[in-house]
């Protein structure tokens, strides 16, 4: 393929070096899991859950899901725009300035450095190379689509806009700080106002990193890997616009039952239990692609990756206005149950698109096929086991633990200590260790294949030549 054009050796970049961030993140996630059933594996202050926690997240957050939305947008950019990079070697630069920017923020969190706000753990310097690394990304994206040869505005070019203008604004709010030394420095805001921007923030930011780019990825590659026209591309538009209003309202669901003024609590439920509606246009819009043809599922190994994603991504938008309602956060907030959210959306809906995606780009840029589809096949499963084992088993473990937290004596005392609590989720802490390690093998098999389908590619382009 047309290098040129079509900028393969940096998407191929951004792709593999997310990879590489992706084993470190999971790797973290497996031993922070097995810290909380046995802290002897708590290994000095740098590899203590503290730490690894904060690691676990920001590394899989900003190293392989942005690596990922990096490498997926140029790839289809220069497809829906029908015109190569606007600046290709700007792209190339940003390549090098974000592994670069990973390492940093890597070391500066094992280093113990952190604004200790969730989703934003960098202190101030490392927030100077996210702007920059962002900024870059930023002119490339928009001045590719305004300088578009292709005068339709596919859906997905929608979801890279509001993405890139999303992430840029919440990252410049809620990092405003005031600086006291080079590794140390002062949220702004004070009190209720900074729990309350840190949480429009983490709402977000987890909605403009892992849910927009990933209706992006998956309104792009969903048809062109099944051959499956979208559905319907009103139903999309409208759905988008809908989306992007919503979800600004919706960070206060963090906080319900805290000192926030009820009425903003209020605001973000309702605004929590408008977005099913938007949310659900794409999974009806993907589920009615797919059931165009069924036999598609049966034919090509990809489309069961992207329908079991939609359906990670209904259940989830289901769950979480729920979660948001008082009754429930009652019952649910501040236990795993929570966890188990997040890892279907992470471990399902994000990562199953992902590496979808991915099977359906390396051998377009080596111009082959994929290694082992039987290999894809037996990825696919051992993931979908792995996720449903991690939320289930989360799930359960919440909901005990609620439970046993507000079981009170005759008396009106609690009848359990936090002690006895963590004592009855133990075995549901090591079967997430096990429902882990599925995963890990699946995720395994997913970075051999996609390294083999690269040997096979360079050695047919090699005897081609
Ligand atoms: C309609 C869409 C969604 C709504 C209304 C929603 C709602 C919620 C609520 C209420 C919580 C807080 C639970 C608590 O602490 O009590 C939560 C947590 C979370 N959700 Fe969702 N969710 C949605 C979709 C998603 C998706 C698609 C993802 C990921 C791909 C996701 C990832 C997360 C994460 C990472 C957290 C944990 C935040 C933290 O405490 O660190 N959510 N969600
Ligand atoms: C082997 C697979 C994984 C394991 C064993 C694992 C384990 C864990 C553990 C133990 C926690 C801390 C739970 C707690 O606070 O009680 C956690 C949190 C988290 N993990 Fe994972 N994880 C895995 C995969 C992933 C993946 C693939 C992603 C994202 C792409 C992810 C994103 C997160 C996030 C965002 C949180 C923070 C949740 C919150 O604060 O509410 N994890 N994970």
């Amino acid at each position: 393929m047309n290098d040129t054009l079509y900028n393969n050796r940096t998407v191929e970049g951004f792709l593999l070096s997310s990879l590489v961030w992706g084993v470190f993140g999971i790797v973290f996630g497996l031993l922070i899991s097995v810290q909380l059933w046995e802290p002897a594996f708590n290994f000095g202050p740098f590899l203590s859950y503290g730490r690894l926690r904060t690691l676990h997240i920001s590394i899989l957050a900003y190293g392989l899901g942005l690596g990922v939305i990096f490498g997926l947008f140029y790839f289809m950019l220069v497809r829906l725009t029908k015109r190569g990079l606007v600046f290709p070697r700007l792209a190339r630069f940003h390549l090098w300035l974000w592994n670069i920017g990973v390492v940093v923020a890597g070391a500066s969190l094992f280093l113990g450095f952190t604004q200790s706000l969730e989703y934003a753990e960098f202190e101030w310097p490392v927030d100077i190379v996210v702007v920059i690394i962002w900024v870059i990304f930023a002119v490339n994206i928009f001045a590719s689509v305004f300088l578009r040869e292709e005068k339709q505005m596919y859906v997905s070019l929608w979801y890279m806009l509001a993405s890139v203008l999303a992430v840029a604004v919440l990252y410049l709010v809620n990092n405003i700080a005031i600086p006291a030394g080079l590794t140390k420095s002062y949220h702004i805001f004070s009190g209720i106002n900074s729990a309350n921007m840190e949480w429009w923030y983490g709402h977000n930011i987890v909605g403009f990193l892992l849910t927009t780019p990933i209706l992006a990825m998956f309104y792009y590659f969903l048809p062109v890997s099944t051959k499956l026209p979208i559905y319907s591309h009103r139903l999309s538009i409208v759905a988008f616009w809908a989306l992007v209003f919503t979800y600004l309202w919706t960070g206060a669901h963090h906080l319900v039952y805290t000192p926030l003024p009820d009425w903003i609590q209020t605001l973000g439920i309702v605004f929590s239990l408008i977005l099913i509606a938007p949310s659900w246009g794409s999974v009806i819009n993907g589920f009615f692609t797919i059931e165009s043809d069924w036999s598609k599922l049966q034919e090509n190994y990809l489309t069961k990756f992207f329908l079991a994603a939609i359906t990670f991504y209904g259940l989830q938008t289901i769950q979480g206005p729920g979660q948001s309602v008082r009754v429930i956060s009652g019952l649910v907030h501040y236990t795993d149950w929570v966890i188990g959210h997040v890892h279907m959306g992470t471990m399902g809906w994000v990562t199953m698109t992902a590496t979808a995606c991915m099977y359906y780009v390396f051998p377009k840029i080596y111009n082959t096929e994929i290694f082992s589809v039987k290999l894809a096949n037996s990825h696919f499963w051992l993931v979908f086991i792995g996720q449903l084992m991690y939320s289930f088993t989360m799930w359960i473990a919440g909901i005990q633990q609620s439970v046993m937290l507000k079981q009170l004596n005759s008396d009106g005392t609690l009848a359990n200590t936090f002690m006895d609590t963590l004592v009855a989720i133990y075995p549901f802490w090591i079967l997430r260790t096990v429902a882990g390690l599925i995963f890990t093998v699946g995720m395994v098999i997913f970075i051999l294949n996609i390294v083999l389908t690269i040997v096979k590619g360079r050695s047919l382009s090699q005897s081609r030549a």
